[in-house]
């Protein structure tokens, strides 16, 4: 199965506000976090079953300091202090993915700034969770 994209312009925002003037972004623009630590961006991901899923995260820093963020689900920090280094420019987008385990239904991905330079700007989260063991039979 293809991986569900949640635009991070759709998401909640604590601290922060959606533009578009660095290109490159998927949807109608990305997230611009305030830059000041415990600013968040929460996505709001629906999985079928639950389990282990495939998180990747779009962003873009055009500064060369690395710009950590706690990732939790559902309120439990995943990755703490999750690196999310300078990509070259503000118009350079990359992916960093981690795995990580989600309940069935609604679940609460969230990004928290960690230092005071903020979040990168992030574009979305690609979701993906496996399928169980049993469904991989023939
Ligand atoms: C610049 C850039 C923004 C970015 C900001 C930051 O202002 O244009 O897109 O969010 O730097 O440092 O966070």
């Amino acid at each position: 199965a293809a991986p569900t994209r949640y635009e991070a312009e759709n998401a909640t925002i604590s601290q922060g506000v959606v533009e578009s003037n660095h290109a490159g972004y998927s949807g109608a623009g990305f997230v611009n976090g305030d830059n000041a630590a415990g600013s968040y961006v929460e996505f709001t991901v629906n999985a079928a079953t639950a389990g282990q899923a495939t998180i990747g995260i779009r962003y873009a820093n055009g500064t060369t300091v690395n710009r950590p963020s706690d990732v939790s689900v559902n309120g439990a920090v995943v990755s703490a202090g999750r690196p999310f280094q300078g990509t070259g420019a503000w118009t350079t987008w990359v992916t960093s993915t981690l795995t990580a385990p989600v309940t069935t239904g609604a679940n609460r991905i969230r990004l928290t700034a960690t230092t005071a330079n903020g979040n990168p700007n992030l574009d979305f989260v690609d979701v993906e969770v496996a399928a169980p063991s049993s469904d991989l039979q023939a």
